[in-house]
């Protein structure tokens, strides 16, 4: 069976954007190797932020009272073996649409109660919600990668409380030097290959290579020709 991957790209730029040059190749890689892929882009669906009175728990398990766009997307989140989720970072996290539709998510696939192991909290899952994989994709501004410390560690907290698997992150540290190569049209090539090479691997062997993915995140102009370096 085919693995059936659900990306999510909360980019307002959507596919003119950073995440999108890194994002594209990978799903494409992932196809390549027989995945089904679906892409949704959060700007053009309407889903409300996550109003906090826990119906969706207590009154009726794992079905929102609010009729947005994300009934269709939730039962895909449900069905999906593989999440992707390509977020600019925003203030070191992911950004608003992104954050609202994690909440939308992550509390009806669980139980009303919690359990305590090993001095953590969650829900447990409720009947039915199968594991599977997450990955996010993600491109900064800023020059270094330590900039994506914190999103790495929230979606690892994700993982965590949707009992998923954490595989990775592609990430693009100071994404504009990207794009205006590419746009250039004669380097980055290496980078959105290896982008699209992760995808292959993914499907091929669950896992992405540590060497792949440095590839995507190498350094692609000097420091001094990108930043301001002040003493
Ligand atoms: C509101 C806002 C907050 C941002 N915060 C950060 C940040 O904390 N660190 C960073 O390196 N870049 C930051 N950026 C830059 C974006 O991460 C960068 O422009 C990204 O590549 C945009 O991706 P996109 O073209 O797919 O939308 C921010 C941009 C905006 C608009």
């Amino acid at each position: 069976m085919p693995s059936k991957v659900i990306a999510v790209n909360s980019s307002p730029n959507m596919d003119k954007g950073n995440t999108a040059l890194i994002l594209m190749p990978f799903l494409e890689g992932m196809r390549e190797r027989g995945a089904e892929v679906e892409l949704f882009y959060t700007k053009k669906l309407r889903i409300r932020p996550c109003q906090g009175e826990f119906r969706c728990v207590i009154e009726t398990p794992g079905e929102c009272f609010q009729k947005d766009d994300m009934e269709v997307l939730f039962s895909k989140i449900v069905d999906a073996d593989i999440w992707v989720f390509g977020s600019p970072l925003y203030l070191s996290g992911v950004n608003g649409p992104m954050k609202i539709l994690w909440d939308r998510m992550v509390i009806p696939m669980g139980e009303a109660h919690t359990e305590y192991k090993e001095g953590r909290s969650r829900h447990p899952m409720r009947e039915g919600i199968k594991s599977g994989k997450v990955i996010l994709v993600s491109s900064c501004g800023y020059w270094g990668l330590h900039n994506f410390n914190l999103l790495i560690e929230h979606t690892k907290e994700l993982c965590f409380h949707t009992h998923r698997e954490y595989i990775g992150s592609i990430l693009r540290p100071h994404a504009y030097a990207l794009k205006s190569l590419v746009e250039g049209g004669n380097q980055g090539d290496d980078v959105l290959e290896a982008a699209r090479m992760a995808g292959r691997q993914l499907i091929e062997h669950g896992e992405l290579s540590q060497k792949t993915l440095d590839i995507v995140s190498r350094e692609l102009v000097p420091l001094e020709s990108y930043v301001r370096v002040v003493e």
